[in-house]
């Protein structure tokens, strides 16, 4: 039997809830397989941390880490600490730390949830969105001089390297081959920012030589968005920079229903490093506690991380499951239900010990 070493960091405010919702499917999981155990550690890293030691987490965080097959992540950021400080002191320095390079977020219309978009129901959005996760808009290379002065002057550098470049450009040409539409639309602002941008579209050109069999387009940022909204059947992989791949993630969530049910892979695809998985949503400190975060999120992302683990069929089983209970109309109330955290998950722990296929 196969064993994978788990890190769980479950953090600020719904992610513990949501982290917890995430373990129970992913033991239903384990127990009706029967071919894997996932050793599950539990890290107390986080704002509570911060508050009693100074720092979100311990100095040698990342060397703690480096030993686990994955990373299960909940939710950084907290009301009384300053958002720089949560996501710069434990997400940033395990995404940036282990290389995870590669941020993968997949959009799709789960069976019961409906878009706001007239029209568009499942099967008319499947995205995928590969994020550059290591440099961009988000290596925090900048500063502020003449502080509280009025010549105050601050910079926040976006850099952009070949190796940089390249390496996301080829996980998403390969991403791409790999689903069946074989599809790829490279976004940046390469008219008006006219080095880094036009570096990324210069190198997209020269890695689509390796992939002949993929179609690709490019798109301004701008004009993506209002593609995004208008012409969702056009779109299938999705490659940006760490910021512009932030902002239309958001976009993609909200066309897909709500971001409660969207997932994020931090991957190192040359696996040299633990990869981390969590939802999008963030904290949510305002329904932290109330028993109705989303825990769709969390179940995509635990099937994102055994897929990574190689554990396709328990990864497929976990969709099914999930797609099964939302289409059955077990849902939490931001995708219109009236549900529970825990009855969702209770139902989607049954749909998977229930499930009568065996596709192994
Ligand atoms: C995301 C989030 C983060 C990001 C925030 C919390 C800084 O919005 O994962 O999309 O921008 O990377
Ligand atoms: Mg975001």
């Amino acid at each position: 039997m196969k064993h994978y070493r788990i890190a769980a960091i479950p953090a600020d405010g719904i992610g513990p809830e949501v982290i917890s919702a995430g373990l129970q499917a992913l033991e239903a999981l384990e127990r009706r397989d029967g071919g894997f155990r996932l050793d599950v550690t539990c890290f107390d890293w986080g704002a509570e941390h911060y508050r009693r030691t100074g720092a979100m987490m311990p100095e040698d965080g990342t060397e703690q880490l480096v030993a686990f097959d994955a990373i299960f992540f909940g939710a950084v950021g907290a009301p009384d600490v300053p958002d720089h400080i949560t996501l710069w002191g434990l997400r940033l320095p395990i995404c940036q730390g282990f290389d995870q390079y590669a941020n993968v977020r997949p959009t799709r219309i789960l069976p019961g949830i409906r878009s706001p978009l007239a029209g568009v129901g499942p099967g008319d959005l499947d995205w995928v969105i590969v994020r550059e996760n290591s440099e961009g808009e988000y290596s925090g290379h900048g500063g502020r001089a003449h502080r509280g002065l009025p010549e105050e002057v601050g910079t926040e550098v976006a850099i952009f390297t070949r190796v940089g470049v390249t390496r996301i450009m080829r996980y998403a040409f390969g991403l791409a081959q790999s689903r069946p539409r074989k599809l790829l639309t490279v976004v940046t602002k390469s008219n008006a920012q006219r080095f880094g941008m036009v570096m990324w579209d210069e190198i997209a050109a020269e890695v689509a030589k390796a992939f002949p069999d993929v179609t690709w387009d490019k798109m301004l940022v701008d004009a993506m968005t209002v593609r995004m909204v208008k012409n969702p059947r056009s779109l299938d992989t999705i490659v940006a920079t760490n910021l512009h791949a932030d902002i239309l993630s958001d976009l993609a969530g909200a066309l897909a229903g709500s971001l409660g049910v969207a997932p994020t892979a931090n991957i190192d695809p040359e696996r040299r490093y633990p990869s981390m998985f969590e939802p999008i949503h963030g904290s949510a400190f305002d329904i932290t506690g109330k028993g109705i975060a989303n825990p769709v999120a969390t179940f995509w992302t635990a099937a994102q991380m055994l897929e990574h683990l190689g554990e396709a069929a328990a990864a497929a089983r976990m969709m099914r499951a999930v797609e099964r209970v939302c289409a059955d109309g077990v849902m939490t109330p931001d995708v219109g239900g009236t549900a529970t955290t825990q009855e969702v998950t209770e139902a989607v722990c049954e749909a998977i010990r229930r499930e009568n296929v065996d596709f192994r």
